[in-house]
């Protein structure tokens, strides 16, 4: 072989820095160069979204953002303040329950691929997203950032965003793992559940993954199960994630989610992350060094109170998620705010608006209304602002009201009907009664003389609404707006409420409103997106990712009492000293115990199996066509343990205009040993069908789907007998039914 300048240079190369050698030889030569310091200081951060590499290697620090709707704004080394940067303004793309509500992956794909491209550009190597945690009660002020409260749909959702996020060479970083189902006492909430609901509802997504998706990290959760952290559980992340699923990621804590060093030592935790420090100099008294991953753990080594193989451990997980991302040459250079990205983000929301309500006056003629009131806040409010962490700053944001006013001109008149603050992370800012008043006085007087009115309010992003830190403390709008849309409803018999929330919310004005449609914080293109659904330049095709009940009472959750939500505070403050948490956004309560009552009936399992009906249920979204659907075909009426059946509807769009339609597929078990749901989401196919055409759906079933988890054997178990596939349009609307049995 001839000898060239570049086999000299290869051959001279350490085998960590040659890409052409397999990524664990990399990853073994990197660690067997590294001092006992090195490897600690890898396990914690040095500024508030970076952590050290390994300077003397050439091994560069890692730097994450959040997460997970776009990329966040810089922050400030060592405060949580905004760097106040001049180039690192973004797209915002649709929030996740928004996506959830597409029930399309493609539109996952196209997410992740270029939420990607933005962290890519600004060079970040963690996204701190997606998030699957399972919508549990419509108060959870972060269900906005998370896929509904069905594990299938989130874990198929989740799924292509990780896998396309990660071609840009930059990690999902995915949470909250797990049990984070609430932000009130999310800091030290301990979760008492069934190994059942366990398995059955709350692990699926992450395991989706982690196992399909193949995400190359993961964030432990604030709250406490088995009374210890999440973010250093023995059972969680050593059994469960790394044992059981083969996680060969990062755990990175949520933000001061860490308490204890012998713990994160030995249960799985590798970086920590967001803990307090009160300066950066040796005269400060507590540095990055000193969190429980730095100093005292490289005590805890040295006396050989931890063995040096956990810091090995955490050391190697942490040099393959570099290896994978800022040391990865192939990355690509990413690109920010592109037309593609926006159209992107418009594509997304078109398909992700949930029409709830229609009685015919939607879609909204341009050519026939033209005197039009648009009354609310949310038709002209930053809601990429306030939220917490997954707060953004845009480039652009396309309004509701200038977006409609661009299809419907001039003739379109804006009230605002109510006020709130601007957006607080766990303050309110109250405005006086006197003003609500006056604001709605107006509006309903200008409603008068329109031709219709749209309704554009919701929730926001302040605390105690759509915001982390803190859960709502209502299930009606807030500031009043049950009022003003009856009032509204009244004066004008053609009012359509557009609402714009991550949540749930009660309609005690349903009956006198004749349309109502469900918008999400959509990000950049949300008024683009809501104009072109209200006018019916798009057909909607959302369903809800969650349940839409009545009253409160009737959430599985909120059914049981305190004690099921939000938990019970004890006498003492149990050792979790609020100092732990000091510097950290974290909400503690007194030792607060949580009990899931509701076990495995969450969202439309129990309003389903407990014959409470939603107002509006899970898979539910109407169209401005029509489908029917036929008759189903059985590939056979018996299934064996190795076997499979398909079963295929025809679905025909039988209305004037081209649309697109979720068919949604249901397994219902005859009788079982344990008891089970009325009927389970097992897959799903979103098509789309121009007037008078037909597709023939078809799912293939498999015993996986038959199946429940049996936690006195600790496994999935398909017991033999007589199952229903359900196809229907959402999970009450079966249009289809088919017998099976299972041997
Ligand atoms: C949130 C995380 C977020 C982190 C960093 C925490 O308060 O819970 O979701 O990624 O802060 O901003």
């Amino acid at each position: 072989m001839a000898i060239t300048s570049t086999s000299i240079a290869a051959a001279q190369q350490p085998v960590y820095l040659d890409k052409t050698k397999p990524i664990e030889d990399r990853v073994e030569d990197a660690l067997s160069r590294m001092t006992l310091e090195e490897k600690v200081k890898m396990c914690h951060a040095q500024g508030k979204f970076s952590s050290p590499g390994v300077p003397r290697l050439g091994i560069p620090e890692i730097w994450m953002s959040d997460g997970p709707h776009g990329v966040r704004a810089e922050i400030n080394w060592n405060d949580w303040g905004y760097s106040n940067w001049k180039n690192d303004s973004i797209t915002a793309f649709p929030a996740l329950t928004a996506l959830a509500a597409t029930w399309n992956p493609e539109m996952s794909a196209i997410y992740g691929k270029n939420v990607g491209e933005e962290a890519r550009f600004r060079e970040k190597d963690v996204l701190l997203g997606p998030g699957v945690n399972i919508y549990r009660t419509p108060l959870n002020g972060r269900n906005f950032e998370y896929m509904g409260e069905d594990p299938y749909l989130a874990g198929e959702m989740v799924v292509p965003y990780i896998q396309e996020l990660q071609k840009n060479g930059v990690a999902a970083c995915v949470k909250h793992f797990a049990l984070n189902n609430q932000e009130k006492w999310r800091g030290n909430v301990n979760v008492v559940l069934s190994d059942r609901a366990l398995y059955e509802i709350y692990l699926p997504a992450f395991k989706k993954a982690v196992q399909d998706g193949k995400a190359w990290s993961i964030m432990g959760a604030y709250n406490q199960i088995w009374n210890q952290h999440c973010c250093h559980n023995d059972r969680l992340l050593n059994k469960i994630l790394r044992d059981e699923w083969g996680f060969d990621g990062v755990v990175i804590t949520d933000w001061g989610g860490a308490h204890d060093t012998k713990e994160s030592a030995l249960n799985g935790l590798d970086i920590e992350m967001g803990s307090f420090t009160n300066g950066l100099t040796s005269e400060s008294e507590f540095t990055f060094d000193d969190y429980y991953l730095g100093n005292p753990y490289l005590e805890m080594l040295k006396k050989g109170e931890v063995p040096d193989s956990t810091v090995d451990a955490k050391a190697r997980n942490i040099l393959r998620l570099i290896f994978r991302t800022a040391m990865n040459s192939d990355k690509p250079y990413g690109s920010i705010t592109t037309p593609e990205h926006y159209a992107a983000a418009k594509q997304i929301g078109d398909e992700a608006i949930v029409l709830l309500k229609n009685n015919g006056i939607l879609p909204l003629d341009p050519a026939k209304y033209r005197n039009i009131l648009v009354v609310g806040e949310n038709a002209v409010r930053l809601l990429n602002e306030g939220g917490g962490s997954s707060e953004l700053k845009v480039k652009d944001m396309f309004s509701p009201l200038e977006a409609i006013k661009a299809v419907y001109g001039d003739g379109v008149k804006y009230a605002e009907g109510y006020r709130t603050g601007r957006p607080m992370y766990e303050k309110e800012d109250i405005i006086p009664q006197a003003i609500l008043d006056s604001l709605r006085n107006q509006a309903v007087e200008m409603a008068k003389d329109a031709d219709a009115v749209i309704y554009i309010g919701g929730l926001n992003k302040n605390g105690f609404q759509d915001c982390e830190a803190s859960d709502r403390r209502e299930y009606n709008l807030p500031w009043n707006q049950d009022l003003i849309i009856e009032e509204l409803a009244a004066a004008n018999p053609n009012l359509m409420v557009a609402n714009v929330s991550g949540n749930a919310y009660a309609m005690p004005w349903i009956d006198k409103v004749p349309a109502v449609l469900q918008s999400w914080y959509l990000g950049t293109m949300i008024g683009p997106s809501m104009a072109d659904v209200i006018s019916g330049k798009v057909n909607p095709s959302g369903k809800l990712p969650f349940s839409f009940p009545r009253r409160l009472e009737d959430n599985s959750a909120h059914y049981f009492g305190e004690r099921s939500y939000p938990g019970i505070e004890q006498a003492t403050d149990g050792g979790n000293a609020a100092a732990d948490l000091a510097g950290a956004d974290v909400n503690v309560g007194k030792n607060p115990e949580q009990e899931y009552l509701d076990d495995i009936f969450v969202g439309y399992r129990w309003h389903d199996t407990k014959k409470i009906p939603a107002l509006f249920p899970f898979g539910h979204g109407l169209s401005y066509t029509t489908f029917e659907y036929g008759k189903p075909v059985l590939s056979a009426k018996e299934m064996g343990a190795d076997g499979s059946i398909t079963v295929s509807v025809p679905v025909t769009n039988t209305g004037t205009s081209e649309g697109k339609e979720v068919v949604q597929l249901y397994i219902s078990d005859e009788k079982s040993s344990l008891p089970r749901p009325l009927k389970e989401l097992k897959e799903f196919k979103k098509i789309s069908l121009a007037p008078g055409e037909t597709k023939t759906v078809e799912f293939t079933i498999t015993p996986e789907a038959l199946k429940f988890f049996d936690d006195k054997a600790h496994e999935w178990v398909a017991e033999p007998g007589k199952f229903k596939a359900l196809i229907g349009s959402s999970s009450t609307d079966i249009r289809a039914n088919a017998q099976f049995s299972y041997k």
